[in-house]
């Protein structure tokens, strides 16, 4: 099911399940790509049973067919993907790599109550001359590493997909600056979340 928000749109479904509907539902490449998928086989485990959906794909082939959709999705823009840092290094990395996806730069923030320092952001694709590793922060904490991001990277008008966005706090975060926003999420309750908050915005 697909909510039309304004020029926003957010669809109600398994992304990787309904990807061309949802590259239709998208349209033209985007700007940005802008995620926290799930990070691991147990996270990934836990959203389906979340959700009332049958897992069908193992991490593995489910982060293969998420890149393969980034790259449908923004093939000249910036993909920016946020993960647990653990998990990066083992299940991340070898398929962007065999991509062919070019890694611009990456560092570390945190997450949670604890702010424990296990996120890690990776960008990739291509974007203008930005140097990313002049631009990349000081140390960043949640919602304030979100708005660094979007303060740098997302200018008004740029069209920002969302692949996997949960309640969609980083669609959220680049329509206050005034971006067109894509959203898909398995969770109908995510979904509902943010397609209220997006119609308070609009109102
Ligand atoms: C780490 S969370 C994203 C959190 C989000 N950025 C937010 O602010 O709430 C990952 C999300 O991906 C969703 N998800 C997992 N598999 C999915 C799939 N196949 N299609 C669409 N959404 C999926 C989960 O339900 C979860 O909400």
């Amino acid at each position: 099911m697909i909510h039309e928000i304004g020029p926003h749109k957010i669809m109600h479904g398994d992304v990787l399940r309904y990807s061309e509907e949802f590259l239709e539902m998208v349209g033209p490449a985007v700007d940005v790509v802008y995620t926290d998928p799930p990070w691991d086989e147990r996270v990934l485990t836990g959203f389906y049973e979340a959700s009332g959906v049958d897992k069908w794909l193992d991490f593995e082939l489910f982060l293969c067919r998420l890149v393969a959709l980034y790259e449908a999705l923004c093939p000249d823009g910036l993909i920016i993907l946020e993960f647990g840092y653990r998990a990066f290094d083992k299940h991340l990395l070898p398929i962007l790599e065999a991509s062919g996806a070019k890694t611009l730069g990456s560092f570390v923030t945190s997450y949670g109550l604890k702010k424990k320092p296990i996120d890690c952001r990776l960008w990739f694709g291509t974007f203008g001359n930005v140097d990313f590793i002049s631009v990349f922060p000081p140390k960043l904490h949640g919602r304030e590493q979100v708005e660094w991001v979007v303060d740098t990277f997302i200018q008004p008008g740029m069209r920002v997909v969302d692949p996997c966005c949960g309640v969609g706090m980083q669609l959220l975060a680049a329509q206050k600056v005034c971006a067109i926003v894509y959203g898909a999420e398995i969770n109908g309750k995510k979904v509902d979340k943010l397609v209220k908050r997006l119609n308070c915005r609009l109102r």
